[in-house]
């Protein structure tokens, strides 16, 4: 079994205590803040040129996560948070393997809402089994380290019942949840707005 050493769970116990929590943090500006950010945008190409310009990762474009935010999107999104709580939390993740597991971490390459589509093989049980499919798909098109390949595995955790065994897995699963949150709450903040308009 995987014990947390001393360092672990401090990193877990500051992401994860709600006690601290702060509206701020969950503000979905955030999202079009790191879109934003040249610095950021310019990691995601030092780190990860190859993927961003396959022509299959950008199939992803095609593919609706939820609401109006492409799959695409979230991959960058996730991406994004990531660089953001590993550089705020001081959790020391490397950051290249981070940003790329980050990116693939939902290549699963179908339309999830969509039961017949080719490549659905488990509609109704789409987020146990989607991060096998995405790791699958991924090593197939790139070649990942075994931390990258940890991140795509583990990301849905605690669905998915093993635990990530990096530091890396750890904040892509935190931050994948994080910018999920934010990409929901920007789609009900956008529906009042249409509402009221
Ligand atoms: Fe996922
Ligand atoms: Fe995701």
């Amino acid at each position: 079994m995987h014990r947390f050493d001393r360092e672990e769970r401090e990193i877990l116990r500051r992401v994860l205590d709600i006690r601290g929590y702060d509206s701020n943090a969950f503000d979905p500006e955030i999202l079009n803040e790191l879109e934003a950010d040249e610095e950021y945008k310019e990691l995601l190409i030092k780190h990860a040129a190859d993927i961003l310009s396959s022509e299959k990762f950008l199939t992803l474009k095609t593919f609706i996560q939820h609401g109006n935010v492409t799959v695409f999107e979230h991959c960058i999104h996730v991406a994004l948070c990531a660089i953001k709580l590993n550089r705020k939390l001081g959790i020391n993740a490397k950051e290249r393997q981070m940003v790329r597991g980050a990116l693939l971490h939902d290549y699963f390459l179908y339309d999830w809402h969509d039961g017949e589509a080719p490549g659905n093989i488990h509609p109704k049980l789409h987020g146990f089994y989607h991060p096998g499919i995405a790791l699958k798909n991924a090593t197939r098109d790139f070649s990942l380290s075994e931390r990258e390949k940890e991140i795509i595995r583990k990301h849905m955790w605690p669905l998915t019942v093993k635990p990530p065994r990096c530091r890396e897995a750890w904040v892509v699963c935190m931050a994948d949840k994080y910018a999920s949150t934010l990409e929901t709450l920007k789609l009900k903040k956008g529906k009042i707005r249409v509402n009221y308009a």
